[in-house]
């Protein structure tokens, strides 16, 4: 027996301090305007001092739950996609298991960077097809400004916190609601355009490696926007083919939200029209793993988003890990 997955709920949770384009002209030589234009960003969110990448999942996941219409016990299994977990060890999912309350069911962090939900999404989609689970947590989630430099404004101008959250549940059998297809990818051998050095086994934190201020993430921004315009499109070009679905079949499409201008041009890549594109960069910024799931729920609750629409999904990231999925929402 084969069973679908469908997107049962969805939830977010943005942290309440804003960091707008004003007051990062106050830290390093840039401008609103430069921002809005190159970027498409105004604010992003950072979280406060007393606050980790899974408060901010809680909020995320209790949302979802709510939305799907279950509660924590029914839960089979915790997917949490980071790269800013609370700790190195133990892992942000088991520390999520524990605040929701959720007793033995397997919890597992999944590092793909921004791509990370899009890898989530094909994981959880596996278990779910196999019939080994019927309800797994699948959260994205990031407090990822303790991880820029506000001194570099290549990259401290991107970035803020936030979680996105859902509820992967078994689909009927007669259910329009299903994931259609997820494909991933990864290129390692350009690694090195996305990269933060200190803290790993490799490179352990050194106070010669803080004066050099390696313990924030470095980025060839230029490179990355190439590669990311490139591959998010091809992603997508992949998995409509696999669906045998035309750019009319799609209702909306939600890509990794890093730039609006990197958007701008995956659409155009495929002469997707710009207006079934979902953007909440303005607000957020780059959240990494949490920018689908966090735009996917702020369009479903504005109402953009209605059930039974068909969504196309594409990511990529640090790695350089990417992908994509079509899903009958
Ligand atoms: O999740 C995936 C990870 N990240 C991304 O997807 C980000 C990908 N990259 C980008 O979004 C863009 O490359 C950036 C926003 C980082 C930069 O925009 P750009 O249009 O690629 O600018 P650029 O690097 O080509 O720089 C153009 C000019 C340069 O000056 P010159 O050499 O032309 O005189 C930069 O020094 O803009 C300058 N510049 C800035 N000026 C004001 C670079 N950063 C800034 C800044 N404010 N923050």
């Amino acid at each position: 027996m084969s069973y679908r997955t469908r997107i049962a709920g969805t939830g977010s949770y943005l942290p309440e301090k804003v960091l707008t384009n004003f007051d990062i002209e106050k830290l390093v030589e840039t401008t609103d305007a430069w921002i809005k234009e190159r970027t498409g960003i105004e604010r992003r969110h950072i979280c406060a001092d007393d606050e980790a990448t899974t408060d901010l999942a809680l909020r995320a996941a209790n949302k979802a739950l709510e939305s799907a219409g279950i509660t924590f016990d029914q839960l089979d299994m915790i997917i949490f996609c980071t790269v800013t977990g609370d700790h190195l060890m133990p892992s942000s999912a088991c520390i999520l298991q524990s605040k929701l309350g959720c007793k033995g069911i397997p919890a597992f962090d999944l590092q793909a960077a921004c791509s990370g939900f899009i890898y989530g999404l094909s994981v959880g989609d596996n278990f779910i097809r196999s019939g080994q689970y019927k309800n797994i947590l699948l959260v994205g989630a990031e407090v990822i400004h303790r991880y820029v430099d506000y001194k570099d404004r290549d990259t401290c101008i991107l970035f803020g916190d936030g979680a996105g959250a859902v509820i992967l549940g078994r689909a009927q059998p007669d259910d329009h609601q299903v994931v259609c297809s997820t494909h991933l990818g990864a290129e390692g051998s350009l690694a090195d355009l996305f990269f933060l050095q200190a803290g790993g086994s490799k490179t352990p934190i050194t106070h010669e490696l803080l004066d050099r201020r390696e313990n924030f993430m470095k980025m060839k921004g230029r490179e990355i926007f190439k590669n990311a315009v490139r591959t998010m499109a091809g992603a997508c070009e992949q998995a409509m083919a696999f669906n045998q679905l035309t750019v009319e079949d799609i209702d909306w499409l939600i890509p990794h939200q890093a730039n609006y201008r990197i958007m701008e041009a995956v659409a155009h890549f495929f002469d997707f029209p710009k207006e079934k594109v979902i953007s909440i960069v303005h607000e957020m910024g780059n959240t990494s793993a949490a920018t689908i799931p966090v735009a996917l729920d702020w369009a479903f609750r504005d109402g953009r988003i209605k059930r039974g629409q068909t969504l196309l999904l594409t990511a990529f990231g640090a790695g350089l890990t990417s992908g994509s999925a079509v899903v009958k929402f």
